[in-house]
């Protein structure tokens, strides 16, 4: 990953530019420790989706390579035993197998190569248990305006994604598109899509 796009990102989170609510479904999940212990949320930029889980969990682990993203997270975390941040790219990160119980690859997949995509996939796959859930949230197109684009956009194919996870139980697909802002200055259409192993 070059410096310039981990520069972009540090700006973002910087600027309060990228959103600091958590996404509905991590909240709700985040209240049934029992189920889910282990979280793993790979692009975690500043946390936001990350926090919940630090009440009920076991073990939380954020991975980001912006280190002002991990900044933020770290004091809106303050002194949780239960954290551990790491600093990294997805394609870099390794951890044991059969280990979380939710992974979560929220905004993120869209930012790695084609080519390296699904051997991301395949290594958050092996990390989860049996039984457990993976959260993939990414752009899968831009309705052709990427002129303005300030960072590298790969989009990411849904249908080759519903390959990889074939063997798993698809719990939820949805798609949606945002509008152009002054970030992201061209709509982009998102999938969300929960998966259980
Ligand atoms: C749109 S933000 C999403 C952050 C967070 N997941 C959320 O939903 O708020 C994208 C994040 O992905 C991180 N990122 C960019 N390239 C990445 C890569 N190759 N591996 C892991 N994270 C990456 C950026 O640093 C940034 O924090």
């Amino acid at each position: 990953m070059k410096r310039a796009e981990i520069e972009f990102w540090d700006e973002l989170h910087l600027n309060s530019l990228t959103k600091t609510e958590p996404y509905n479904f991590y909240t709700d999940l985040a209240r049934q420790p029992d189920r889910i212990s282990r979280v793993l949320d790979v692009g975690c930029g500043n946390g936001r989706n990350t926090l919940p889980f630090l009440a009920g969990a076991e073990e939380v682990v954020a991975v980001d390579p912006s280190e002002v993203g991990l900044a933020i997270l770290r004091r809106h975390a303050g002194d949780q035993k239960n954290l551990r941040i790491i600093k990294s790219t997805a394609e870099s990160f390794n951890w044991q197998d059969e280990y979380f119980d939710l992974v979560i690859c929220h905004g993120v997949l869209h930012l790695i190569p084609q080519n390296e995509q699904k051997d991301v996939i395949s290594k958050l796959q092996k990390m989860t248990r049996q039984r457990g859930l993976n959260v993939i949230v990414a752009i899968s197109g831009t309705h052709g305006k990427t002129t303005k684009v300030k960072h590298p956009l790969y989009l990411s194919d849904l249908s080759s994604l519903r390959d990889t996870y074939l063997s798993w139980k698809c719990k939820l697909i949805e798609e949606y598109t945002t509008l152009s802002s002054a970030e992201f200055p061209y709509p982009r259409q998102f999938y969300r899509a929960i998966w259980e192993r």
